[in-house]
Protein backbone atom coordinates (compact mmCIF):
# COMPACT_ATOMS: atom_id res chain seq x y z
CA UNK A 1 0.00 0.00 0.00
CA UNK A 2 0.85 3.56 -0.57
CA UNK A 3 1.92 5.36 2.92
CA UNK A 4 -0.69 7.93 4.05
CA UNK A 5 -0.34 10.73 6.30
CA UNK A 6 -2.72 12.13 7.97
CA UNK A 7 -3.47 15.11 10.60
CA UNK A 8 -5.56 14.05 12.86
CA UNK A 9 -8.19 16.62 15.06
CA UNK A 10 -10.00 15.74 18.26
CA UNK A 11 -12.26 18.50 20.06
CA UNK A 12 -15.61 16.39 21.04
CA UNK A 13 -14.95 16.69 25.04
CA UNK A 14 -12.52 18.36 27.05
CA UNK A 15 -9.61 17.94 25.26
CA UNK A 16 -8.04 20.38 22.39
CA UNK A 17 -5.98 17.81 20.30
CA UNK A 18 -3.98 17.28 17.37
CA UNK A 19 -2.00 14.01 16.12
CA UNK A 20 -0.23 13.38 12.81
CA UNK A 21 0.27 9.90 12.19
CA UNK A 22 1.40 7.95 9.19
CA UNK A 23 -0.03 4.24 8.14
CA UNK A 24 1.90 2.10 6.27
CA UNK A 25 2.17 -2.00 4.97
CA UNK A 26 3.83 -1.81 8.58
CA UNK A 27 1.46 -0.35 10.56
CA UNK A 28 0.38 2.87 11.88
CA UNK A 29 3.45 5.27 13.09
CA UNK A 30 2.69 8.37 15.46
CA UNK A 31 4.75 11.10 14.17
CA UNK A 32 3.30 14.07 17.02
CA UNK A 33 0.37 13.86 19.38
CA UNK A 34 -0.50 16.62 20.91
CA UNK A 35 -3.62 17.50 23.99
CA UNK A 36 -4.18 20.53 25.35
CA UNK A 37 -6.66 19.36 28.52
CA UNK A 38 -9.14 21.94 29.94
CA UNK A 39 -9.27 20.73 33.70
CA UNK A 40 -8.66 23.84 35.32
CA UNK A 41 -11.18 25.64 33.79
CA UNK A 42 -13.53 23.48 34.24
CA UNK A 43 -12.39 22.01 37.40
CA UNK A 44 -14.87 24.64 39.64
CA UNK A 45 -17.83 23.52 38.31
CA UNK A 46 -16.81 19.84 38.72
CA UNK A 47 -17.97 18.60 35.35
CA UNK A 48 -17.28 19.68 31.80
CA UNK A 49 -19.23 22.64 31.00
CA UNK A 50 -19.94 22.31 27.54
CA UNK A 51 -19.70 26.23 26.66
CA UNK A 52 -16.81 26.66 28.28
CA UNK A 53 -15.58 23.74 26.77
CA UNK A 54 -16.19 25.08 22.99
CA UNK A 55 -14.55 28.42 23.79
CA UNK A 56 -11.44 26.58 25.45
CA UNK A 57 -11.15 24.67 21.85
CA UNK A 58 -11.55 28.20 19.92
CA UNK A 59 -8.54 29.06 21.98
CA UNK A 60 -6.68 26.70 21.51
CA UNK A 61 -6.94 24.79 18.40
CA UNK A 62 -4.92 26.77 16.13
CA UNK A 63 -1.96 26.43 18.38
CA UNK A 64 -2.26 22.69 18.61
CA UNK A 65 -2.47 21.82 15.26
CA UNK A 66 0.44 23.84 14.52
CA UNK A 67 2.48 22.17 17.62
CA UNK A 68 1.44 18.75 15.87
CA UNK A 69 2.63 19.91 12.14
CA UNK A 70 5.97 20.99 13.80
CA UNK A 71 6.85 18.55 15.86
CA UNK A 72 6.15 15.65 12.89
CA UNK A 73 8.15 17.87 10.73
CA UNK A 74 5.52 18.29 7.95
CA UNK A 75 3.82 20.87 6.21
CA UNK A 76 0.02 20.70 4.84
CA UNK A 77 1.16 20.04 1.46
CA UNK A 78 2.97 16.95 2.95
CA UNK A 79 -0.51 15.52 3.94
CA UNK A 80 -2.76 12.84 2.13
CA UNK A 81 -5.87 14.17 4.32
CA UNK A 82 -7.42 15.61 7.16
CA UNK A 83 -9.68 13.43 9.63
CA UNK A 84 -11.61 15.46 12.37
CA UNK A 85 -14.01 14.50 14.89
CA UNK A 86 -17.78 14.76 13.76
CA UNK A 87 -19.33 13.59 16.60
CA UNK A 88 -20.77 11.99 18.61
CA UNK A 89 -19.86 14.25 21.62
CA UNK A 90 -20.92 17.86 22.96
CA UNK A 91 -21.63 19.72 19.44
CA UNK A 92 -20.05 22.90 20.23
CA UNK A 93 -16.66 22.06 20.56
CA UNK A 94 -17.43 18.72 17.47
CA UNK A 95 -17.80 21.91 15.23
CA UNK A 96 -14.88 23.77 16.39
CA UNK A 97 -12.48 20.76 15.07
CA UNK A 98 -14.24 20.00 12.13
CA UNK A 99 -14.59 23.01 10.71
CA UNK A 100 -11.26 23.61 11.07
CA UNK A 101 -10.47 20.05 9.84
CA UNK A 102 -12.50 21.06 7.06
CA UNK A 103 -10.96 24.99 6.54
CA UNK A 104 -7.66 22.69 6.70
CA UNK A 105 -9.08 20.63 3.62
CA UNK A 106 -10.44 22.95 1.80
CA UNK A 107 -6.93 25.25 1.40
CA UNK A 108 -5.07 22.50 0.74
CA UNK A 109 -6.97 20.38 -1.71
CA UNK A 110 -6.71 17.13 0.58
CA UNK A 111 -9.59 15.10 1.35
CA UNK A 112 -11.32 15.13 4.56
CA UNK A 113 -12.47 12.30 6.84
CA UNK A 114 -15.31 12.50 9.04
CA UNK A 115 -14.15 10.24 12.12
CA UNK A 116 -16.50 8.82 14.06
CA UNK A 117 -15.15 9.65 17.79
CA UNK A 118 -16.15 5.98 18.77
CA UNK A 119 -14.75 4.27 15.84
CA UNK A 120 -11.28 6.33 16.94
CA UNK A 121 -11.24 4.52 20.47
CA UNK A 122 -12.78 1.06 18.80
CA UNK A 123 -8.97 1.07 17.28
CA UNK A 124 -6.95 2.82 19.40
CA UNK A 125 -5.51 -0.12 20.56
CA UNK A 126 -4.26 -0.98 16.96
CA UNK A 127 -2.01 2.43 17.74
CA UNK A 128 0.57 0.75 19.56
CA UNK A 129 3.73 -1.74 17.68
CA UNK A 130 2.19 -5.02 17.68
CA UNK A 131 -1.71 -3.49 18.48
CA UNK A 132 -4.81 -5.75 18.53
CA UNK A 133 -5.24 -7.42 15.33
CA UNK A 134 -8.55 -8.33 13.93
CA UNK A 135 -11.06 -10.11 15.16
CA UNK A 136 -11.29 -8.74 19.01
CA UNK A 137 -13.92 -8.19 21.15
CA UNK A 138 -13.78 -4.46 22.40
CA UNK A 139 -14.72 -3.47 26.04
CA UNK A 140 -15.43 0.54 25.14
CA UNK A 141 -15.72 2.17 28.85
CA UNK A 142 -15.57 6.20 28.36
CA UNK A 143 -17.24 9.82 29.99
CA UNK A 144 -20.23 8.80 27.50
CA UNK A 145 -20.35 5.48 26.61
CA UNK A 146 -20.21 1.70 27.61
CA UNK A 147 -20.41 -1.09 25.53
CA UNK A 148 -19.32 -4.23 24.03
CA UNK A 149 -18.65 -4.03 20.52
CA UNK A 150 -17.65 -7.13 18.20
CA UNK A 151 -14.70 -5.68 15.99
CA UNK A 152 -14.14 -7.40 12.77
CA UNK A 153 -12.44 -4.97 10.43
CA UNK A 154 -12.41 -1.42 9.91
CA UNK A 155 -16.09 -0.70 9.65
CA UNK A 156 -17.33 -3.74 10.46
CA UNK A 157 -18.98 -3.69 13.97
CA UNK A 158 -21.79 -4.99 15.82
CA UNK A 159 -22.89 -3.79 18.63
CA UNK A 160 -23.34 -7.06 22.07
CA UNK A 161 -24.29 -5.20 24.51
CA UNK A 162 -25.01 -1.16 26.14
CA UNK A 163 -25.61 0.12 29.27
CA UNK A 164 -29.16 0.52 30.11
CA UNK A 165 -28.41 4.12 32.05
CA UNK A 166 -25.25 5.48 33.26
CA UNK A 167 -21.87 5.13 31.23
CA UNK A 168 -19.22 3.70 33.39
CA UNK A 169 -16.81 6.82 33.60
CA UNK A 170 -20.12 8.94 34.33
CA UNK A 171 -20.65 6.84 36.97
CA UNK A 172 -17.27 7.62 38.28
CA UNK A 173 -17.53 11.22 37.95
CA UNK A 174 -20.86 11.36 40.02
CA UNK A 175 -19.18 9.54 42.70
CA UNK A 176 -16.05 11.71 42.93
CA UNK A 177 -19.00 15.03 42.88
CA UNK A 178 -20.78 13.13 45.35
CA UNK A 179 -17.29 12.90 47.38
CA UNK A 180 -16.14 16.17 46.61
CA UNK A 181 -12.88 14.55 45.10
CA UNK A 182 -12.13 16.84 42.33
CA UNK A 183 -12.02 16.91 38.70
CA UNK A 184 -11.74 15.22 36.49
CA UNK A 185 -12.93 12.21 39.13
CA UNK A 186 -12.14 8.51 37.87
CA UNK A 187 -8.42 8.92 38.52
CA UNK A 188 -9.43 10.31 41.94
CA UNK A 189 -11.60 7.30 42.71
CA UNK A 190 -9.19 5.17 41.70
CA UNK A 191 -6.47 6.95 43.68
CA UNK A 192 -8.69 7.47 46.97
CA UNK A 193 -10.16 3.50 46.71
CA UNK A 194 -6.32 2.75 47.39
CA UNK A 195 -6.35 3.09 51.01
CA UNK A 196 -10.21 2.13 51.52
CA UNK A 197 -11.94 -1.04 52.50
CA UNK A 198 -13.92 -3.16 49.97
CA UNK A 199 -16.04 -4.87 52.45
CA UNK A 200 -17.39 -1.89 53.93
CA UNK A 201 -20.21 -1.03 52.31
CA UNK A 202 -22.54 -3.40 50.82
CA UNK A 203 -23.24 -2.01 47.35
CA UNK A 204 -26.06 -3.14 44.65
CA UNK A 205 -24.15 -4.99 41.66
CA UNK A 206 -27.35 -4.38 39.04
CA UNK A 207 -27.58 -7.06 36.43
CA UNK A 208 -24.86 -9.57 37.72
CA UNK A 209 -25.66 -12.78 37.18
CA UNK A 210 -28.09 -11.71 34.04
CA UNK A 211 -28.27 -13.11 30.38
CA UNK A 212 -26.37 -10.74 28.08
CA UNK A 213 -23.85 -8.05 28.65
CA UNK A 214 -25.43 -5.27 28.90
CA UNK A 215 -24.69 -2.90 31.56
CA UNK A 216 -26.56 -0.44 34.70
CA UNK A 217 -25.21 1.91 36.79
CA UNK A 218 -27.94 3.83 37.89
CA UNK A 219 -28.72 1.59 41.16
CA UNK A 220 -25.33 1.81 42.07
CA UNK A 221 -25.09 5.26 42.16
CA UNK A 222 -28.09 5.69 44.09
CA UNK A 223 -26.94 3.49 46.84
CA UNK A 224 -23.64 5.69 47.15
CA UNK A 225 -25.69 8.58 47.03
CA UNK A 226 -28.03 7.15 50.41
CA UNK A 227 -24.81 5.70 52.39
CA UNK A 228 -23.28 9.16 51.88
CA UNK A 229 -26.50 10.80 53.34
CA UNK A 230 -26.43 8.08 55.98
CA UNK A 231 -23.18 9.13 56.93
CA UNK A 232 -23.67 12.77 57.09
CA UNK A 233 -20.47 14.58 57.39
CA UNK A 234 -17.84 12.60 55.76
CA UNK A 235 -14.26 11.57 57.03
CA UNK A 236 -11.13 10.85 55.07
CA UNK A 237 -11.45 7.05 55.41
CA UNK A 238 -15.45 7.28 54.77
CA UNK A 239 -14.43 8.72 51.44
CA UNK A 240 -11.96 5.84 50.72
CA UNK A 241 -14.14 3.02 51.97
CA UNK A 242 -16.54 4.00 49.46
CA UNK A 243 -14.74 4.35 46.28
CA UNK A 244 -12.73 1.19 47.40
CA UNK A 245 -16.23 -0.27 47.86
CA UNK A 246 -17.75 1.02 44.68
CA UNK A 247 -14.89 0.27 42.48
CA UNK A 248 -15.05 -3.31 43.78
CA UNK A 249 -18.51 -3.65 42.66
CA UNK A 250 -17.56 -2.02 39.37
CA UNK A 251 -15.18 -4.86 38.88
CA UNK A 252 -17.51 -7.56 40.12
CA UNK A 253 -19.77 -6.50 36.85
CA UNK A 254 -17.20 -5.75 34.50
CA UNK A 255 -16.37 -9.33 35.23
CA UNK A 256 -19.56 -10.97 34.94
CA UNK A 257 -20.75 -9.03 31.65
CA UNK A 258 -17.45 -10.12 29.98
CA UNK A 259 -18.01 -13.58 30.51
CA UNK A 260 -21.21 -13.61 29.14
CA UNK A 261 -19.77 -10.72 26.24
CA UNK A 262 -16.94 -13.67 25.96
CA UNK A 263 -19.31 -16.46 25.23
CA UNK A 264 -21.73 -13.96 22.59
CA UNK A 265 -18.39 -13.52 20.69
CA UNK A 266 -17.29 -16.94 20.46
CA UNK A 267 -20.71 -18.41 20.07
CA UNK A 268 -20.86 -16.32 16.75
CA UNK A 269 -17.36 -15.61 15.12
CA UNK A 270 -15.66 -18.97 16.72
CA UNK A 271 -12.72 -16.34 17.30
CA UNK A 272 -11.68 -16.40 20.89
CA UNK A 273 -8.62 -14.64 21.24
CA UNK A 274 -8.65 -11.36 21.52
CA UNK A 275 -10.24 -9.08 24.33
CA UNK A 276 -9.59 -5.28 24.22
CA UNK A 277 -10.61 -2.34 26.48
CA UNK A 278 -10.48 1.70 25.50
CA UNK A 279 -11.91 4.49 26.40
CA UNK A 280 -10.88 6.57 29.80
CA UNK A 281 -11.83 3.92 32.17
CA UNK A 282 -9.48 1.33 30.31
CA UNK A 283 -6.94 2.90 31.94
CA UNK A 284 -8.30 2.16 35.52
CA UNK A 285 -5.91 -0.37 37.20
CA UNK A 286 -8.14 -2.29 39.10
CA UNK A 287 -10.35 -2.96 35.75
CA UNK A 288 -7.21 -3.75 33.97
CA UNK A 289 -5.93 -6.47 36.18
CA UNK A 290 -9.43 -7.79 36.11
CA UNK A 291 -9.81 -8.60 32.39
CA UNK A 292 -6.10 -9.55 32.41
CA UNK A 293 -6.89 -12.40 35.01
CA UNK A 294 -10.11 -13.10 33.12
CA UNK A 295 -8.63 -13.26 29.43
CA UNK A 296 -5.73 -15.69 30.98
CA UNK A 297 -8.71 -17.68 32.53
CA UNK A 298 -10.59 -18.30 29.30
CA UNK A 299 -7.64 -18.38 26.68
CA UNK A 300 -8.23 -14.41 25.36
CA UNK A 301 -4.90 -12.09 24.80
CA UNK A 302 -6.03 -8.99 26.72
CA UNK A 303 -4.73 -5.59 25.69
CA UNK A 304 -5.17 -2.17 26.45
CA UNK A 305 -3.54 1.25 24.56
CA UNK A 306 -1.13 3.08 26.85
CA UNK A 307 -2.84 5.60 29.36
CA UNK A 308 -2.29 8.36 26.95
CA UNK A 309 -4.17 6.69 24.43
CA UNK A 310 -7.07 5.83 26.43
CA UNK A 311 -8.36 9.51 27.18
CA UNK A 312 -9.28 11.30 23.90
CA UNK A 313 -7.09 11.80 21.89
CA UNK A 314 -6.21 12.64 18.03
CA UNK A 315 -3.97 9.76 17.05
CA UNK A 316 -7.11 7.56 17.64
CA UNK A 317 -8.68 10.06 15.26
CA UNK A 318 -6.08 10.36 12.45
CA UNK A 319 -5.65 6.42 12.76
CA UNK A 320 -9.28 5.93 12.12
CA UNK A 321 -9.33 7.95 9.09
CA UNK A 322 -5.82 7.34 7.87
CA UNK A 323 -7.74 3.50 7.81
CA UNK A 324 -11.06 4.89 5.98
CA UNK A 325 -9.11 6.28 3.10
CA UNK A 326 -7.00 3.04 2.64
CA UNK A 327 -10.57 1.78 1.81
CA UNK A 328 -11.10 4.40 -0.49
CA UNK A 329 -13.73 6.59 1.82
CA UNK A 330 -13.51 10.14 2.21
CA UNK A 331 -16.30 12.74 2.93
CA UNK A 332 -17.76 15.81 1.40
CA UNK A 333 -17.46 19.28 3.26
CA UNK A 334 -20.86 19.57 3.89
CA UNK A 335 -20.89 16.10 6.43
CA UNK A 336 -22.43 17.83 9.52
CA UNK A 337 -21.46 17.35 13.30
CA UNK A 338 -22.88 15.03 15.26
CA UNK A 339 -23.65 15.13 18.39
CA UNK A 340 -25.13 11.43 18.67
CA UNK A 341 -23.49 9.29 16.21
CA UNK A 342 -23.77 4.96 17.25
CA UNK A 343 -21.08 3.18 15.68
CA UNK A 344 -23.42 0.70 14.32
CA UNK A 345 -24.30 3.26 12.17
CA UNK A 346 -20.72 4.06 11.14
CA UNK A 347 -20.24 0.49 9.90
CA UNK A 348 -23.36 0.83 7.70
CA UNK A 349 -21.75 3.78 6.27
CA UNK A 350 -18.49 2.21 5.57
CA UNK A 351 -19.94 -1.35 4.41
CA UNK A 352 -23.22 -0.61 2.88
CA UNK A 353 -24.39 -4.59 2.97
CA UNK A 354 -23.73 -4.48 7.03
CA UNK A 355 -26.90 -4.39 9.36
CA UNK A 356 -26.68 -2.98 12.13
CA UNK A 357 -27.62 -4.69 15.60
CA UNK A 358 -30.00 -4.11 18.03
CA UNK A 359 -29.37 -0.44 19.46
CA UNK A 360 -29.27 -0.10 22.98
CA UNK A 361 -30.76 2.62 25.02
CA UNK A 362 -27.66 4.97 24.71
CA UNK A 363 -25.69 5.43 21.19
N1 LIG B 1 -8.33 5.76 36.25
C1 LIG B 1 -9.62 5.89 35.94
N2 LIG B 1 -10.56 5.16 36.58
C2 LIG B 1 -11.87 5.30 36.25
N3 LIG B 1 -12.33 6.16 35.35
C3 LIG B 1 -11.44 6.91 34.69
C4 LIG B 1 -10.04 6.81 34.94
N4 LIG B 1 -9.40 7.70 34.12
C5 LIG B 1 -10.36 8.31 33.40
N5 LIG B 1 -11.58 7.85 33.73
C6 LIG B 1 -12.88 8.30 33.22
O1 LIG B 1 -12.85 8.25 31.81
C7 LIG B 1 -13.74 9.26 31.30
C8 LIG B 1 -13.01 10.05 30.22
O2 LIG B 1 -12.75 9.17 29.17
P1 LIG B 1 -12.87 9.61 27.67
O3 LIG B 1 -12.03 10.83 27.49
O4 LIG B 1 -12.58 8.45 26.81
O5 LIG B 1 -14.43 9.91 27.65
P2 LIG B 1 -15.22 10.98 26.82
O6 LIG B 1 -14.46 11.29 25.60
O7 LIG B 1 -15.60 12.07 27.75
O8 LIG B 1 -16.52 10.17 26.42
P3 LIG B 1 -16.84 9.48 24.99
O9 LIG B 1 -15.57 8.97 24.44
O10 LIG B 1 -17.81 8.42 25.34
O11 LIG B 1 -17.43 10.57 24.17
C9 LIG B 1 -14.16 10.12 32.48
O12 LIG B 1 -15.45 9.76 32.84
C10 LIG B 1 -13.13 9.76 33.53
O13 LIG B 1 -13.60 9.92 34.85
MG1 LIG C 1 -13.72 9.77 24.32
Amino acid sequence: MRPLTILGIETSCDETAAAVLRLDQAGPHVLSDIVLGQAAQHAPYKGVVPEIAARAHVEGLDGVIAAAMRDAGLGYGDLDGVAATAGPGLIGGVMVGLLAGKAIALAHDKPLIAVNHLEGHALSPRLSPGGATFPYLLLLVSGGHCQFISVLDVGVYRRLGSTLDDALGEAFDKLAKLLDLGFPGGPLVEKTAQNGDSKRFALPRPLLGRDGCDFSFAGLKTACAREVERLGPLTEQDKADLCASFQAAVCDIVEDRTRNAMRMFDGVWGAKGRLVAAGGVASNQAIRSLLKALGEERGYDFTAPPLRWCTDNAAMIALAGAERLRLGFSDDLSFPARPRWPLDDEAARLRPSHKPGRKGAKA
